[in-house]
Formats: structure tokens, C-alpha cells, sequence
């Protein structure tokens, strides 16, 4: 790698004293590299500056037994700033070749960062394709902190491929960060026997030649990379729609066989229920898929939550299935905003248990408040994530305790028509925490500043 770099270094300043004029001096014309990181300071490395994407195409082959993946991704952008060179995320994995706008491109790929300058440079505001071939045997990420293992997951008989936060670049090369979301295909070949298992509907029946068969995919509305899944295996499946007429794909490993019919029915009606709620089911279909990959925790892919290892319960199923309206439809820009999915999808399952005649949002609201003021939860502010402790249980529980607060002080007619505000005002866009506290205070009339000050940014126990 370093060699490499060290080669494309020469080149380039080769190519600058044959090349340029003052005129056309890279400076001069504007351009310059894109920035390795998109601006989220808890994760300066993730992301990347001075373009975004519009659409991924994942073209992707996958052997279980050998876990070799070769991969052609092309990437439709638009520049942001005249690039002289821009990166993309990836870790792991051989690039063989890059593309831009056709012409080949040098390259250099050291830790998770791949960067690319293109034979021409980019005008700013430019749109332009970038085809990445690679292959390699992928390997998830394991986070020093603790996010655990997440990313492409090799199993024996495929892959569980579940990448919050940062871990689609363990399996394609991307703008790995919420703030960029784009369309996507995925044409992905396996085996004949394998299923493979990608976000969105299929766009045609899979077809099998040689011995391998090839499951072609589109998620048509924007979605962030961490959503993004390509799962593979033995799978049972169900498909039919859900009793108000969305598409409904239920998929099982055999050792979870007895899971299948009542994932699907729960997704269902689910699905159904929190449309009622939150407003129309913002994607194409809904569903879910349990792997034998013992997680033991669920993601909430787009239009496909996948449950690791075990048989989803209705309160985890209500929580994956809320995630589809906030966090997917209504994408965090910064992920210090993780309340807005996590505490959101935490919320849900209160109400969906209130829904089913079992106990209250109340009641388990106050089965926490009670928790005493030493609890560890009282310390973590929910509304500023940490990014060494992202996903701390804080985050879930107080956060989805700051909506019953809210709900308690504007009532339910006022917080039942934000929540339907919020998910429509936003639909497939991006928010912030600031943005919800307006749209809740412009809703309710009412200051809400101590309250959110006291539920999302106190070190302490709210009153
Ligand atoms: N967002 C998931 C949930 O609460 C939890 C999660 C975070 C996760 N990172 C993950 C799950 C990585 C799988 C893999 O539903
Ligand atoms: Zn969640």
C-alpha cells in the first residue's frame, strides 16, 4: 500500500510538470480533493467530502464456502466542489480496478479509506460514475468500543449482513455515513440452493445458470448505507401482503422454521397498525428475515429488519418495524441524534403493548422513572449519543421516556398529530433533534425547552 501510494505520488507530481499550465493548474481551476471524512465530528473518518451519491449498483458474487466476494459497484454522484481527487469507504477487500465516467483512475487504498483521483478532475456541481471493481474475502468490523461485530458477517451457509453504524464499508465501497442516502440495486449471485436476501422488492424472478443462481433487487427510496443489507442463505420464505395491501416478505433459516408464519403475521399487522399511527408505510414493502447467526439482536434494514438468532417477539418486531418511519424514512443527519431512531423505535413497543390491552406507555414510563437515582441511565444524556457508547441503553429507554413526557404535557390529540407531522414533514429527509423540538413546540404552543433540557441533555434524573 505504501509503495503504491508513494508510485501515484510521483505520478502525479510527473504529470503536474508535463501537464500544467498556470491556467489549468489544478488550484487555479478549483479543484481539489474531497475530504476524508463527511463532518461528523464523533466519526471524522466516516463519510466523505465534496460529493454526494444518488444511486448505488451493487453487483455482488459470493461463494459461502470459500467466503470470496467479487464485486463491481458503480456510483452515480454529483460533486459538491471541483474535485482533483475525492474517497470513498471500504475496508478490507482488494480494489482491482476504479472507473470514473469510464476512464480508468488511479487509486490508493490504506484503512478504511480508498481514494480515487480521476484521469480528468470533477467540476463542482458535476454529476459523474465511479465503478469500483473488488474482491477479497470481507471480514466484519469489531468495534474497540462497543458496538460488538457488525457489517458482513460470513455464516456457514451465507452471510448476515447488518452494518450500523459504520459497517457497509466491511462489504462495498461508499459514503458510509447517514447523512448521505442514495437509491439502490443489488444483483447478487450465490450458489444454486443459496437465497440472498437484499433491501426493497425484487425486480424479477431469480435466474440460475451454471450452477449459480443470480437475485436481482431495487430499493427505490433513499436509503442510508447502514441500512443496507445483502443477507445470504437457506431460507424458508413467505411472501403475500399485509391485510391493508403492502407487499409482505417473511424469510426464516430452517433451525427457525417455526418463526416464519407468525414473523409474518406480526410483521403485518404491524406494519398495518403503525401506519395508522405514524402515516402511510413510507417504502415499497415490509417483512423480515431471522438468520441462525446467533446476534442476538435485530437491525432494522429498510424494508427488511433482520433478527439475529432467535424468534422475534411482537415488541421487538413493533420496535424494528417503527424504525421504518424514524430512522429510515426520517434519517439522522448526525449520529449524536440517536435518540431520534432509537428512543422513537423504544416508544413504539410501549405503545404497541398499549395497543394489545397489555400495560400502558404510563405504566412502563413509570416503571423507569422509579428506577433510582443511581441508575446509570440518569447520568447519560439521551440527546448527545456518545460515540464510544453509542447505543447505550439510555438512548432506547430515556430516550422513548422523553416522548411520554412530551406527550403527557401537550396531550394526546396534540402528540399524536406530531408524530404524524414529523414522519410526513420529513418523509425520506433528514433531521436533527432541534428540528423536533420546534415542529413541538410550533404544534403545542407551548415552551418546551425545559422539558426536552431536562429528559435529553441533564446529567441527572428529570423530576
Ligand atoms: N439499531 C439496532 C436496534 O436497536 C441496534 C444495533 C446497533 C445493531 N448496531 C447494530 C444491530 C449492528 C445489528 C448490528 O434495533
Ligand atoms: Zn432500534
Amino acid at each position: 500500500m505504501r509503495q503504491h501510494r508513494r508510485a501515484i505520488a510521483l505520478l502525479a507530481t510527473f504529470a503536474s510538470l508535463l501537464a500544467c499550465s498556470p491556467a489549468d493548474a489544478p488550484a487555479a481551476a478549483g479543484h481539489r480533493p474531497g475530504a476524508s471524512g463527511i463532518g461528523d465530528t464523533d466519526f471524522p473518518d466516516d463519510g466523505n467530502g465534496g460529493y454526494d451519491v444518488s444511486h448505488y449498483d451493487l453487483a455482488i458474487d459470493y461463494t459461502p464456502a470459500t467466503r470470496r466476494l467479487d464485486g463491481v459497484a458503480t456510483i452515480k454522484a454529483g460533486a459538491t466542489q471541483g474535485l482533483s481527487s475525492f474517497n470513498l469507504d471500504l475496508l478490507g477487500l482488494d480494489v482491482r480496478q476504479v472507473t470514473v465516467n469510464g476512464s480508468p483512475a488511479t487509486f490508493t487504498h490504506q484503512g478504511g479509506e480508498l481514494t480515487v483521483r480521476p484521469a480528468k478532475p470533477i467540476d463542482d456541481r458535476a454529476t459523474f460514475t465511479a465503478r469500483v471493481r473488488y474482491s477479497g474475502r470481507p471480514q466484519p468490523a469489531t468495534s474497540t468500543t462497543n458496538l460488538g461485530t457488525f457489517g458482513f458477517i460470513p455464516t456457514a451457509d451465507g452471510a448476515f449482513v447488518a452494518s450500523e453504524p459504520n459497517g457497509s464499508k466491511t462489504w462495498f465501497p461508499s459514503n458510509d455515513h447517514p447523512s448521505d442516502k442514495a437509491t439502490f440495486a443489488f444483483t447478487i449471485t450465490v450458489p444454486a440452493g443459496v437465497t440472498a436476501l437484499a433491501n426493497g422488492e425484487l425486480t424479477g424472478e431469480p435466474t440460475t445458470s451454471g450452477g449459480r443462481t443470480t437475485y436481482r433487487w431495487s430499493e427505490r427510496h433513499p436509503m442510508a448505507t447502514y441500512l443496507a443489507t445483502a443477507t445470504m442463505g437457506t431460507f424458508k420464505l413467505r411472501k403475500g401482503s399485509t391485510p391493508a395491501g403492502v407487499p409482505n416478505l417473511a424469510a426464516a433459516d430452517p433451525r427457525f422454521a417455526s418463526s416464519l408464519d407468525k414473523l409474518y403475521k406480526a410483521s403485518g399487522e404491524i406494519t398495518d397498525y403503525w401506519s395508522t399511527v405514524f402515516g402511510p408505510y413510507p417504502f415499497g414493502s415490509t417483512g423480515g428475515v431471522v438468520d441462525d447467526y446467533t446476534a442476538g439482536y435485530a437491525l432494522e434494514n429498510q424494508t427488511k429488519p433482520l433478527y439475529g438468532g432467535f424468534e422475534p417477539d411482537e415488541g421487538i418486531i413493533a420496535h424494528e418495524l417503527a424504525h421504518q418511519w424514524f430512522g429510515n424514512s426520517l434519517t439522522i443527519r448526525r449520529w449524536k441524534d440517536l435518540w431520534l431512531n432509537e428512543g422513537f423505535a423504544t416508544y413504539a413497543e410501549w405503545l404497541w403493548s398499549e395497543h394489545k390491552g397489555k400495560k400502558t406507555a404510563d405504566e412502563i414510563f413509570e416503571g423507569h422513572h422509579n428506577r433510582p437515582a443511581g441508575d446509570p441511565m440518569w447520568k447519560y444524556p439521551p440527546g448527545r449519543a456518545k460515540p464510544d457508547d453509542l447505543f447505550n441503553q439510555s438512548v432506547y429507554t430515556r430516550g422513548g421516556m422523553t416522548l411520554h413526557a412530551l406527550r403527557r404535557a401537550v396531550g394526546d390529540g396534540t402528540f399524536f398529530r406530531l408524530l404524524k407531522a414529523w414522519a410526513a414533514d420529513n418523509r425520506y429527509g433528514h433531521v436533527t433533534t432541534e428540528q423536533f423540538i420546534e415542529l413541538a413546540e410550533r404544534m403545542s404552543g407551548k415552551d418546551l425547552k425545559p422539558l426536552f433540557a431536562a429528559w435529553l441533555y441533564q446529567p441527572r434524573r428529570p423530576a
